[in-house]
């Protein structure tokens, strides 16, 4: 059995070790293909492979189809948005991910990009506090009951709107749950996306979400930049020079997003949310485990598609 480990952002070498411990133990081999920059790579080093582990890698019908050998593919991480899940499931493979397993790292980023902005860049000026602050927290799961616990510590009033989340499991965080996305935008100062990239939520966060915010808002996407309606965020920003959008995924409209707002827009280059060794310890060895236990005892716990 083949397993490998495909991906163009590496995770840390403990985490790559660790995986190797857990596949050898196993029996399993270990092909390794980092920071590839052909697809090309990744079609030939998928061809004899019986399980991939994947971090955003897009894993298409092509990929799937030059992986004659494949079982299961495991996305060491939480959106599996990058895999084509019908291909994968009409060639018979298992699509996995790794809830949870780097929630708390992302968590911790959308503070680190919070502080930037209440400090207005470093640019010298006084800035604000976080403290007595309101945050709505747009989906609330994994990473954003991490974010929900952190705020608690900073003195923040959190808020929270989820339809796929009992409300019994928000309130119970101390957090108050909102009736529907709309409240949320209405009553938060700092709203922090968490929702996965689909049909639905896909340009979602749109002009007409947006107007609902108070004057001075900040918004921190750590989650996808599909869900964000770039033209009407433009717009926006253009009519609220008061509004900072402080985000972790490179959007499309980099370029004119820089030129137009430098002081109220900043992206990380490269999605560094789940970057931290802890997060590619945790996500990378349960891919591994998440293998071994799916093809020696035919665990489908995690399945997604
Ligand atoms: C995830 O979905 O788990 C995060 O977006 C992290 O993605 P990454 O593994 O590519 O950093």
């Amino acid at each position: 059995m083949k397993v490998l480990i495909a991906t163009d952002k590496p995770f840390a070498k403990i985490a790559v070790d660790g995986i190797r411990n857990e596949v050898e133990e196993a029996g399993f081999e270990l092909a390794l293909l980092e920071k590839y920059t052909q697809k090309q790579e990744l079609l030939d080093a998928v061809v004899d492979a019986d399980a991939i582990i994947i971090r955003s890698d897009i894993i298409d019908a092509e990929v799937i189809a030059a992986a004659k050998n494949l079982k299961i593919v495991v996305r060491a991480g939480a959106g599996y948005d990058n895999v084509d899940l019908e291909a994968a499931k009409a060639a018979g493979v298992c699509v996995m991910n790794t809830p949870g397993q780097n929630a708390n790292a992302v968590a911790e980023l959308v503070f680190g990009l919070l502080i930037y902005a209440v400090r207005n860049f470093f640019n010298g000026t006084s800035g604000t506090e976080l403290t007595g602050k309101k945050l709505g927290i747009h989906a609330y799961g994994n990473v954003g009951k991490n974010v929900a616990r952190i705020a608690k510590a900073f003195g923040m009033e959190v808020l929270a709107y989820d339809p796929f989340c009992r409300e019994e499991v928000i309130l119970a965080d101390g957090v108050k749950p909102t009736c529907s996305v709309k409240t949320l935008y209405q009553q938060s100062d700092i709203i922090s996306v968490h929702i996965p990239a689909n049909k639905e939520t896909k340009q979602s966060i749109n002009a007409e979400l947006l107007a609902l915010l108070p004057k001075g808002a900040i918004m921190v996407n750590t989650a996808r930049k599909e869900v964000i309606h770039d033209a009407d965020l433009v717009k926006y920003m253009e009519a609220n020079p008061t509004f900072k959008y402080m985000t972790d995924i490179l959007p499309d409209n980099h370029a004119e997003m820089l030129e137009k707002f430098p002081n109220n827009y900043f992206t990380t280059p490269k999605k560094m949310g789940a970057q931290t060794s802890e997060a590619n310890v945790n996500a990378g060895i349960a891919a591994a485990k998440q293998i071994v236990d799916f093809i020696v005892n035919g665990n489908e716990q995690f399945k997604v598609n």
